[in-house]
């Protein structure tokens, strides 16, 4: 029997957007080591901006999911958007208008790092193919399930003539899941040196074994 078996891989069509929001409720929300190291969300609970980034990149069309065959349940997904050149300024200017700080620390160190790389000179590309949210269902991980979800995010990037393939890993799993599908890292920063520049306090004190962002990179030939 294969691995898979009990489960359907496909592109996300629109009328599954809310199962998947739904998923990432009960999965993402809380549990993403950044999220739960300032406690963003209760498990289950709705978050208006972490929605409408989900839904925005659903949009472009690239995102992945696995459905279990038994009970048509989303039980894992990657959802892939296309980033431009000029996005990142633009969403970071967007940032100061949102009034939940939490969720603005998080994005401020998720930009900050990405201004500091200029990939798209780098590989002189205009578009960059990116995962920006990887979730498996509690009761289905360990088994390979987001490792492939993201090989098969590389395939829909192949496929649409992307270059470069880019993540930005915040855990040590997801990280483990991105170097098994060949993508390296071009930036790391540890969780321990980010400080708030008033206290000097450590902004996330992330659990254990999840000590730092990795902005990680695969180049489709
Ligand atoms: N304990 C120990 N090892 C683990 C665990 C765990 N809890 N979870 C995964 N691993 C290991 C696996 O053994 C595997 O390693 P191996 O290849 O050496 O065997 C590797 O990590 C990948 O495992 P998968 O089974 O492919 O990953 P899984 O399907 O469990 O999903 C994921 C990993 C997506 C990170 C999941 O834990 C999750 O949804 N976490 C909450 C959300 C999150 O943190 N997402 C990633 C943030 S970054 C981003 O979204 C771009």
């Amino acid at each position: 029997m294969g691995k898979f078996e009990d489960m359907e891989f496909s592109l996300i069509p629109e009328e599954r957007y809310e199962d998947v929001i739904h998923h990432l409720r009960n999965n993402f929300f809380a549990d993403e080591p950044l999220n739960s190291a300032v406690s963003l969300v209760q498990p289950g609970d709705p978050h208006a901006e972490l929605e409408e980034h989900s839904l925005n990149t659903l949009k472009d069309g690239l995102s992945q999911m696995a459905v279990h065959r038994d009970t048509g349940q989303v039980i894992g997904v990657a959802l892939n958007g296309i980033q431009g050149p000029d996005d990142l300024a633009a969403s970071q200017a967007k940032l100061t208008t949102l009034t939940d700080e939490k969720f603005r620390q998080i994005f401020d160190l998720l930009y900050g790092a990405n201004l500091t790389l200029d990939l798209f000179r780098q590989h002189g590309v205009d578009r960059i193919f990116e995962c920006r949210i990887l979730s498996v269902d509690k009761r289905f991980r360990g088994r390979g399930l987001a490792r492939e979800l993201l090989r098969r995010s590389e395939e829909v990037a192949r496929e649409n003539g992307f270059k470069v393939f880019k993540e930005d890993a915040t855990g040590f799993f997801s990280q483990k899941v991105a170097e098994s599908v060949g993508l390296q890292t071009v930036h790391e920063l540890r969780y321990e040196d980010y400080t708030s520049p008033d206290t000097g306090e450590v902004i996330f004190k992330t659990k254990k074994p999840h000590e730092s962002l990795k902005i990680m990179v695969k180049i489709l030939q």
